[in-house]
């Protein structure tokens, strides 16, 4: 037989899970936007704020559809040396190249 104790604790304990979950949500939804920020602001110094080109090339998704998302991930985390184009893996975690690469995908909006 469940205590009225025991069954407080659990749904209390159901319920921190439920919050905690929403909380991560949000921060993967702020992180998602700052992303796109990011793209369009430090990204698109050199790509273009529309991302179709300037100093580098254009990252649109229709120029980028040949290429394979490990190129594109190694690009961004490393850099390419030689060129301008500069490593963000000091700034960008693993995870975070991979969203910008699942954006570049999907495209800017
Ligand atoms: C200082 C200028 C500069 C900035 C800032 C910059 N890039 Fe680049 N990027 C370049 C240049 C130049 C190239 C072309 C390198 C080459 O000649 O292969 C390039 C190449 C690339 C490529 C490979 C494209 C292809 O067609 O092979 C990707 C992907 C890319 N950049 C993504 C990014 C992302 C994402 C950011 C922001 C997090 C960024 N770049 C910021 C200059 C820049």
């Amino acid at each position: 037989m469940l205590k009225t104790g025991n069954i407080l604790q659990t749904l209390s304990f159901i319920l921190l899970v439920i919050l905690s979950l929403n909380r991560y949500a949000h921060a993967s939804d702020n992180r998602q936007q700052e992303l796109q920020h990011l793209l369009k602001h430090d990204c698109g110094s050199c790509h273009g704020m529309t991302l179709k080109g300037g100093l580098g090339p254009a990252l649109l998704t229709d120029s980028l559809k040949d290429k394979p998302d490990e190129l594109l991930f190694i690009t961004i985390k490393e850099g390419r040396p030689g060129t301008p184009m500069p490593a963000w893996k000091k700034l960008l975690s693993d995870s975070d190249i991979k969203s910008i690469v699942k954006i570049l995908r999907e495209g800017l909006n």
